[in-house]
């Protein structure tokens, strides 16, 4: 029986890594997401139960002790993080991640230099590889955690000679690994390896601005994912070999869809330093132009939208600020019971990470089937009566289609201009994330109502339910 069970868990490794494909694939529509959900669960599941039977497991206090904490800190963060705080909470989980990777690694060093054997170059190799980029993801997720939490300055953080001086670090860190490799067992170049690789992380996100945080963490994700699949290595844990890919490659995925929405190369992200997170009036602020714009109450709001057959709904991350998803499905709710047609276009990077949107709305019960890509809704525009933008700005900035200075330039941007009625919901004049003027507001069909989302939309609703 006993010659059975390395078997058992090879296929036992097979279905679980199946149900983290398959979960994947159902994760990629609305309507299958629970369901891929659940199976990625389920798939995990299998993993931790079959990797616990493996006699190869030593010490399950440990292991139980471990599981329980996770659990308690998992369950009470899961409950207690606010749906905006969604990328840090990510960025968090990635760096655990790429701990656990790392230590791995140090720990996988630390057994072979007690025992008698010589350590083989290769298993040395994946070993240094496990380390540098597991310390790489922890440091630099810790960095992007606390620039999105205000715990460090969302600005890019530069001095002078910083590229020499990072390459100069991982020219110290593959002569460590050469020394390592030839010279045998040394704990100080060791531990300077870890130094090393621990410093690179922090000084990779530090140099990036704030705002540019969520495609970093989507990058440390992936970081994380490859980390994790060397660490498989290491062990020799196909499960986690697989899994450790898949997160590897459909974080970087979602990095160049992200990058591809926002019409800027990676590159420029990682060292564009473009964008602060931290949003000022600037240009484009209050007074800043002597375009003038038309401003509106909820009142006369109301009755625009009450009267229109069509209304497309264009959020962005002033409603995820205000938090005004539920207002704005009781507004819609208020406007279908009138026989409004109303639809919302969803921008692939409005809000401040993957999703955003479709998350908060789907918190707030809006049907998945009303959620239009944009791709999908742009050419609906034209024939819409009145669109609605509530906290949204660059993703509808018509300049993305023909100013070329414009940093949004080339951008694919929400054909919003189109409409026949524009109503903007925020609260000045002030820029989004690019820190720009939005000729949207001065357009002569563009009617402003000045306020918090929340506030103006719960109006909007009260009023057109007493039309
Ligand atoms: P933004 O262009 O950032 O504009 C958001 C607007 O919301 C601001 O102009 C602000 O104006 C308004 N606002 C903020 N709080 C508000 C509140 N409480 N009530 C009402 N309005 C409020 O947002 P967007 O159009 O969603 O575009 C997203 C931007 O983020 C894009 O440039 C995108 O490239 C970038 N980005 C996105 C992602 C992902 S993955 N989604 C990742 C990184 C960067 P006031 O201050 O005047 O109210």
């Amino acid at each position: 029986m006993s010659t059975y069970i390395p078997t058992l868990i090879q296929l036992s490794y097979l279905v679980a890594s199946s149900c983290f494909i398959l979960g994947l694939r159902y994760l990629g529509s609305p309507q299958t997401a629970r369901r891929g959900n659940g199976l990625a669960s389920i798939g995990m599941l299998i993993a931790i139960v079959v990797t616990l039977l493996d006699k190869s497991v030593l010490n399950y206090e440990m292991i139980f002790v471990g599981m329980i904490l996770g659990s308690i800190i998992g369950a009470f963060s899961a409950r207690l993080v606010k749906m905006t705080a969604m990328p840090q909470m990510v960025g968090l989980f990635n760096g655990f991640g790429g701990i656990a990777s790392a230590l791995v690694a140090v720990a996988e060093y630390l057994r072979l230099v007690g025992s008698t054997e010589v350590i083989p170059l290769n298993t040395l190799l994946i070993i240094f590889l496990g380390l540098l980029v597991g310390a790489i993801t922890f440091s630099g997720s810790l960095v992007a955690f606390g620039k999105l939490q205000g715990l460090v300055r969302g600005s890019p953080i530069s001095f002078p000679f910083q590229q020499p001086f990072n390459i100069l670090l991982v020219l110290g860190f593959f002569a460590g690994c050469v020394f390592l490799s030839f010279q045998g067992v040394n704990f100080p170049v060791f531990v300077g390896l870890i130094f090393i690789s621990t410093l690179l992380g922090v000084l990779f996100v530090i140099a990036i601005g704030g705002a540019d945080m969520p495609v970093v963490i989507s990058l440390l994700n992936s970081f994380s994912g490859v980390a994790a699949s060397i660490a498989g290595f290491l062990i020799m844990n196909n499960v986690l070999i697989i899994s450790g890919a898949l997160v590897g490659a459909s974080g970087l995925i979602l990095t160049q869809i992200m990058c591809k929405a926002m019409n800027r190369p990676l590159s420029n992200v990682l060292f564009g330093a473009f964008g602060t997170g931290d949003l000022d009036a600037g240009a484009g602020g209050v007074g800043a132009t002597d375009k003038s714009v038309r401003s509106i109450d909820a009142e006369e709001g109301s009755i625009i939208l009450a009267y229109a057959r069509s209304v497309i709904v264009v959020p962005g991350y002033g409603m995820a600020a205000a938090q005004a998803q539920h207002s704005v499905k009781a507004l819609a709710d208020q406007l279908e019971k009138r026989g409004v047609d109303v639809k919302y276009a969803i921008h692939p990077v409005a809000g401040r990470m993957p999703g955003h949107m479709n998350v908060l709305l789907a918190e707030a019960d809006v049907p998945y089937t009303q959620l239009v890509d944009m791709d999908d809704i742009n050419p609906e525009f034209e024939r819409t009566d009145v669109v609605l933008v509530i906290g949204a700005n660059d993703v509808v900035n018509p300049a993305a289609r023909h100013e070329q200075t414009s940093p949004i330039y080339g951008m694919p941007i929400l054909d919003v201009d189109k409409a026949q009625n524009i109503i903007v919901i925020k609260r000045s004049l002030n820029p989004g994330f690019a820190g720009i003027d939005n000729e949207l507001f001065y357009n002569k069909k563009t009617m402003m109502l000045f306020g918090n989302a929340k506030d103006i939309v719960a109006k909007l609703g009260s009023e057109v339910s007493q039309l």
